[in-house]
Order: C-alpha cells, then structure tokens, then sequence
C-alpha cells in the first residue's frame, strides 16, 4: 500500500523546511530521535534512497510498531531503537555509527497520544492519569501527585508550566488527592480556578499549564533534552545539521540557548581578562529566527501551531 497520510491520519509538521534544512543527498546516514508514527523519516528515506541509513529512536511502543510497519516497507536500512534518545551517544558508539549528516527532533507528543484516552495525556477525555511515554518508566502523573510534597509541586507547576497560581493548586491538588482520572483533575482544577482570570478571555483549558508541567516531570523532558543535544553536536558528522521542532517556549529556550553555546568562540567567565579556554564553536546556526507554520499548515493540521523550528550545522 502506498505510504501517505490517509494510512497513518498524521501531517508531519513542517515537513518542507525540514526538507529545505536537511541537506540530505543520497547514501547518507540520519538519525531521527522522535520516530513518532514515521512521517518526517518516510521523507528522510526518500532522500537518503536504498544505500543510506536511518537510525531512528522512540520510546512509545505503540508508535514504534506502527511506525515500523510502515517504514519496512521500502526495504531501506533502518535501525529501530525503543529507547529514550538520551541515550544517542551510547548507542551511537557501541553501534559504531558513523557520518552522520542529520539529527532530527520533533519533541513532544504524537497525535496518537491525544487521541488515546487511556493514555491519560488528554485532558477533555476521560482516562487514567498516567502520562507515560514509555509504560516502562514506574512514574505516572498519579503517582507524583500522591508522592511529591506540596513545595516540589508548586515547583513543578511553576516550572514546567508557568502556572500563575502554582502555590494554591499544590496545596488543594494535595488536600484532595487521590486523583485517579484526567477528567477528575481537570474539571478539579477548573472548578478552583479564579473566575476572574477565567472570563477574561482565556483561550485554553484552565488544566492546561498543570497538564503540561505533569506531563514534562512524569517523562523527565527538559533535563532529557538539554542532555540530547549536546551529544548530538558531539556524535554529527562536520557539515551535518541539526534540525529541532519544538512546541513550547520551555523546549525552545532550551533549544535556543544549547545551539547558540556551541557557536560560542570563548566560554571563560567574563571576569578572566585573557582566554584561555582553547574553546572551538562546534556550530554555525541556519535560522536566526525560529520557522513556524504558515496559516494554511495551521488551517489545515491545527497541532502545528505552537511549532518552531531551529537548523544549525556542525562546523
Ligand atoms: C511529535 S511526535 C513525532 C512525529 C514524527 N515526526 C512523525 O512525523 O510521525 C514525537 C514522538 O517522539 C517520541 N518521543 C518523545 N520524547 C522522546 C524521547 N525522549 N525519546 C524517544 N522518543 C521520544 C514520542 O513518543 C512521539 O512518538
């Protein structure tokens, strides 16, 4: 059966800037960290054809099958990994990886995710409260809810989700756990959210910052990510790209600010009046500004549009 999105219901997101940005020619090998239901890679292996490789990770079992399924098709070389992309080095070494021209981010969630209640990531559907990309990892939103003490969820309500009123909804969330649903817990939090901030034009869900914040801590995603790209400057081949969507402004700072460190000439403290660092810049960055979707991608796959895109290439 022909590949295409009727088959697998999903739009990758920016597909013609990852496209312009890959700099991909025939026989190359790419590494795409976020397999997710195989859009962007169906792409990647069109470019790379029958004697280029493609090292493609994901952690959600789910998607991993589906994904394979529809990638094995075209008989290319692909090497699927069901780990966490943190562990891009390692694998990178012990499989003796090499030339590598791309590595490929899309983070976040795969519409599968959402459109799963049981998978407890949707807030508008009743299921579990659970979160869990990979249903390896022991901790669910339920259970840091019960474990975590009041001060570490205002933190991470803070943090994470840049909730304004982090101090109150840790402190009730707490005095009325358990939570065993996403509907108990969102319409929870909409009934104790201040009405005021409510009418005013609010466009989103009033559980949609304490959903995400949850969602971050159960899969660890920030430290992940931070950790991810710095290894995958180290393991790219010179001349190959770096290309990153992220979906929120936590991700994109993070991505913003890794990228532009290592274009850094000179990493001393300030106060040291002479260099001595011996630092090389290890990238050049190709967006200066982060690419988002143009209205009709919007229009046409309205989860693309908190997306922005950033390329830099290994020098
Ligand atoms: C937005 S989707 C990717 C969609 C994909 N580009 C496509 O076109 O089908 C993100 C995927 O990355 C996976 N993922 C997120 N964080 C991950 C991580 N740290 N390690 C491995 N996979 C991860 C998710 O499970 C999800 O399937």
């Amino acid at each position: 059966m022909p590949l295409n999105k009727k088959n697998y219901g999903h739009d990758p997101v920016l597909i013609e800037t990852v496209e312009k940005y890959s700099g991909l020619q025939k026989g190359d090998t790419v590494i795409d960290c976020t397999l997710g239901l195989g859009g962007h890679s169906e792409m990647f292996l069109k470019m790379i054809g029958k004697n280029g490789t493609l090292v493609a990770f994901e952690q959600d079992e789910k998607n991993l099958k589906i994904a394979k399924k529809r990638l094995n098709e075209n008989k290319n070389k692909i090497l699927f990994i069901h780990k966490n992309f943190v562990h891009l080095q390692q694998e990178v070494s012990e499989r003796k990886i090499e030339g590598i021209k791309l590595i490929f981010m899309d983070l976040g969630l795969a519409s599968v995710h959402i459109d799963d209640p049981k998978r407890g990531f949707a807030f508008l559907h009743e299921g579990p409260l659970d979160m869990r990309f990979d249903k390896r990892n022991p901790l669910t939103a339920e259970k840091i809810l019960e474990r975590y003490s009041v001060k570490r969820l205002e933190e991470i309500f803070k943090a994470y989700g840049e909730e304004r009123y982090s101090k109150k909804f840790a402190r009730i969330i707490k005095d009325n756990i358990p939570f065993h649903t996403t509907t108990e817990l969102a319409e929870f939090i909409e009934r104790h959210y201040p009405m005021k901030r409510q009418r005013r034009g609010r466009r989103i869900h009033p559980a949609t910052r304490i959903f995400q914040a949850l969602r971050i801590e159960v899969n660890n995603e920030l430290e992940i990510l931070e950790d991810t790209l710095r290894q995958a400057i180290d393991v790219l081949d010179k001349g190959g790209r770096l290309i990153v969507i992220s979906y929120h402004s936590l991700e994109d700072r993070i991505v913003k600010r890794t990228m532009k460190a290592a274009t850094k000439q000179c990493i001393c403290p300030s106060e040291k009046p002479i260099c001595d660092c011996n630092h090389k810049p290890q990238l050049k960055i190709l967006t200066k500004k982060p690419i988002i979707p143009t209205e009709e991608e919007v229009k046409r796959n309205p989860r693309s549009r908190s997306a922005k895109l950033r390329a830099s290439e290994k020098i």
